[in-house]
């Protein structure tokens, strides 16, 4: 359902030139769960980013569910980042000035959903991730793990098919990092495609697909090579 074809990105900031990307070839399928590990400036962000159609490749070609990125107009591309794309960051980018049920409810703001159904469906999100008794406080009154909970919610309300989580828990302690897991593991049970970047290969082995990113390129590997590299017991993968 996503596909790139020898994509490759580089950055120029005056004259010097980042390889961020070596041209790459990948086939993403519909339900797919990836986790992205590598090392600090390896490309992880960059390729979500040119997956998530929020940067454009230098060369190459990208498939988007049957449509070709590079053809598509910025209008088009932003209906389908709006509609198809969930995204979670980091930095759980929060507005900080609206509450829980505003942020989440957000991106419903753009479509052209009925209020009924908005409320509908961002009172079911909340009730998921657990946030229901928090909808009207702000941002800066939640822990890391229920702000970034939130920013899950958000991702969800466009029912999008494909989420994007780019260190999804980097911020956050051992607790709320096996909650923010068992969210995306469960979503992705419901048929949700998962986009995961990660230094963390522990969380990469609740993936159904591990690729590793180095120096911009990429190379995928069974989860059986990393259960015996790292000695990491085959009852704790996860059934494929
Ligand atoms: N906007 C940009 N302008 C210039 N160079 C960039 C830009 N974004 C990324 N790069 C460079 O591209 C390379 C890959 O960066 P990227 O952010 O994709 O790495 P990463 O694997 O996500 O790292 P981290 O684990 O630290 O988040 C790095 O060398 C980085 O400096
Ligand atoms: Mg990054």
């Amino acid at each position: 359902m996503l596909e790139l074809i020898g994509v490759s990105k580089n950055f120029t900031d005056s004259s010097v030139i980042t390889q961020a990307l070596q041209p790459i070839n990948l086939q993403v399928q519909d339900g797919d769960f990836i986790s992205f590990i590598g090392p600090s400036g390896s490309g992880k962000t960059t390729l979500l980013n040119v997956l998530g159609l929020l940067e454009t490749p230098c060369s190459g070609d990208y498939i988007f569910a049957g449509k070709r990125v590079l053809a598509l107009s910025d209008k088009e591309k932003s209906r389908l980042r709006n509609r198809d794309i969930g995204y979670v960051f980091q930095g759980f980018h929060l507005l900080p000035d609206f509450n829980i049920y505003d942020n989440i409810e957000m991106p419903l703001r753009y479509s052209r959903e009925h209020a009924v159904m908005r409320r509908k469906r961002v009172v079911t999100l909340l009730e998921q991730v657990g946030l229901s008794d928090f909808a009207k406080y702000k941002p800066s009154q939640l822990s890391g793990g229920q702000q970034q909970k939130a920013a899950i919610a958000r991702a969800l309300v466009t029912e999008p098919s494909v989420i994007l989580a780019d260190e999804p828990t980097g911020n956050l302690d051992l607790h709320s990092t096996a909650e923010v897991m068992a969210l995306l593991s469960t979503l992705n049970q419901q048929g949700t495609t998962i986009l995961m970047a990660t230094h963390n290969l522990e969380l990469a082995q609740r993936s159904k697909r591990v690729i590793e990113v180095r120096d911009g390129v990429i190379k995928e590997r069974s989860l059986t090579h990393y259960a015996r590299r790292w000695g990491i017991a085959m009852n704790r993968l996860p059934t494929q």
